[in-house]
């Protein structure tokens, strides 16, 4: 596994209170940066920083909803505060919502909650960080699409839709970055074993006598563990990726060659 150093360096990292996000967390740790762990849940966070044992004054818990502007706000202002810079921007928080709806039922607020969280939210998030990062000329954001974004999966029209949105929100703001020293590119991960995976297999059970019938993982035959997806961020923020802008990384085992 590869250390990058990142002493100096405040990694900022939204959905931190999940399985892929204490993972990510966990990572830039130990590269020497500072953390922030970002989450609705306040418990999740603070669990994780102390089950990853994070130095005192080299973490901060910030209990935000990355959907509300004002809470978005209020955080990263805590945070330049606190840490007076954000290097790299880690926007992970996501909701999957209904996964087995097909788009004539699909429900209409429970898609805007999908579109608010998972699209809005990487909008607030990078509408609020990327003044800091330019004003320092440095820094890197990996936003999360996934193979959802890319293809067109059955059941699951609202989350699709806001992974596309995010893989093409990713190329705007690389575009309008990248020579001033900012990065922006997005991971697209296909299954990942987390507590989202379980809850998606959960909403199959009501559509298909077999969960498994509708999952497929290609070549490798199982998910991706976090850390599969840990490693990808922290090089996409290192300085080994200085050259890599505006892409979206497929993470998915070779689910998708067919
Ligand atoms: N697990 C997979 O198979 C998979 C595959 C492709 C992409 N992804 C994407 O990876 C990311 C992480 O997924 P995961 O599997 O770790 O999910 P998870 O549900 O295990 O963790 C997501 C975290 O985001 C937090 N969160 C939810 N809404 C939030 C909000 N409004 N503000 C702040 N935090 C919020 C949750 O509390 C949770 O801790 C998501 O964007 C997801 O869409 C996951």
């Amino acid at each position: 596994m590869k250390n990058y150093d990142f002493s100096g360096r405040v990694a900022v990292v939204t959905g931190a209170g999940g399985e892929m996000g204490r993972a990510i967390v966990r990572r830039f740790a130990d590269g020497g940066a500072r953390v922030v762990l970002l989450d609705i849940r306040e418990d999740a966070v603070a669990g994780a920083a102390r089950d990853l044992g994070l130095e005192e004054g080299s973490y901060l818990c910030a209990a935000a909803d990355v959907s509300d502007p004002d809470s978005v706000a209020g955080a990263i202002g805590r945070i330049t505060e606190e840490f007076g810079r954000i290097d790299f921007l880690v926007n992970l928080a996501g909701i999957e919502g209904p996964n087995n709806s097909r788009t004539e039922e699909y429900d209409v607020r429970l898609a805007e909650k999908v579109f608010s969280v998972n699209a809005m939210g990487t909008l607030l998030m990078m509408r609020a960080v990327l003044p800091v990062m330019q004003a320092q000329r440095y820094g890197a954001v990996v936003n999360f699409g996934s193979v959802s974004g890319m293809f067109g999966y059955q059941g699951e029209i609202a989350y699709g839709a806001s992974k596309a949105a995010i893989i093409q929100m990713t190329k705007n703001a690389a575009n309008e970055n990248g020579g001033n020293g900012v990065r922006v590119n997005s991971v697209s991960p296909g299954w990942v074993n987390t507590a989202m995976f379980r809850r998606i297999l959960k909403q199959y059970e009501s559509t298909y006598d077999d969960p498994m019938e509708n999952v497929t993982f290609g070549p490798m035959g199982r998910p991706a563990e976090p850390d599969e997806i840990a490693g990808i961020v922290v090089f996409l923020c290192s300085d080994e990726a200085s050259y890599v802008n505006g892409s979206n990384w497929l993470a998915d085992g070779g689910m998708t060659l067919g």
